[in-house]
């Protein structure tokens, strides 16, 4: 967990309230939090759940773990320390998002249950929304598919602490959904979510 080092400041309120923002976007922001193996499918699901959003004129925003990698989060590693510093600023700055009335996809291995647990708590301490994604594809399938050839690298001990190799992945034990990506189509799988942000009411039934 990490500390709090500045001292003497303190949280300023806007006059717009979060409800208001919803309101002007005719949504609810929420945090749909993907986790899964490396090549489960994690970026390509938020990928395409976001046009479907943007066609249904939902604004939706994706936080993805090579994006994030290459900016913010230039200055962090793979060791299990930064890892969790990855996941603790996404968590941070998916909070922002949801309370801006988006609809925030963030798509990280997030390895460690207690870390994703962290995040949930965070949203939860703020009547935020975290809706836990497990994007769940058995190793050999993720190792088949290998998108970008790093499976093949770490079996070859060309890259350490990959993760599903020589490094933990804890699967969600109670995920709010839980995605088969090696049973299911990209169709089925971006329904399934739309069908629960309707169901929960975080956008507007189809008309
Ligand atoms: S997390 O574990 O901290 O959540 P994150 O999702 O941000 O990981 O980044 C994972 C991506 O970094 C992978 O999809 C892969 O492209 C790349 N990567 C590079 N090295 C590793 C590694 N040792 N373990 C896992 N992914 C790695």
């Amino acid at each position: 967990m990490a500390e709090q080092k500045a001292t003497n400041v303190t949280w300023h309120d806007g006059d717009i309230a979060r409800e208001d923002r919803n309101q002007l976007l005719g949504q609810q922001g929420a945090t749909l939090w993907f986790t899964g193996l490396s090549g489960s499918g994690k970026s390509t699901v938020a990928v395409a759940l976001e046009q479907a959003l943007f066609h249904r004129s939902k604004l939706s925003y994706r936080l993805d773990g090579d994006n994030i990698r290459l900016g913010i989060n230039k200055n962090l590693g793979f060791s299990a320390d930064d890892r969790s510093e990855n996941i603790r600023r996404i968590g941070e700055i998916a909070k922002l998002f949801v309370d801006s009335g988006v609809i925030a996809l963030s798509s990280f291995i997030s390895p460690y249950r207690a870390d994703r647990d962290r995040v949930r708590e965070l949203h939860a301490e703020s009547n935020f929304a975290f809706i836990e994604v497990f994007v769940d594809c058995s190793l050999a399938e993720a190792e088949a598919r290998d998108p970008k050839g790093l499976y093949r690298k770490a079996r070859a001990g060309e890259i350490k602490n990959f993760t599903g190799i020589d490094d933990p992945y804890e699967a969600p034990t109670q995920p709010e959904i839980h995605l088969h990506t090696d049973k299911m189509t990209l169709e089925e799988e971006v329904d399934v979510i739309m069908d629960y942000l309707e169901q929960h009411g975080f956008i507007d039934s189809h008309q």
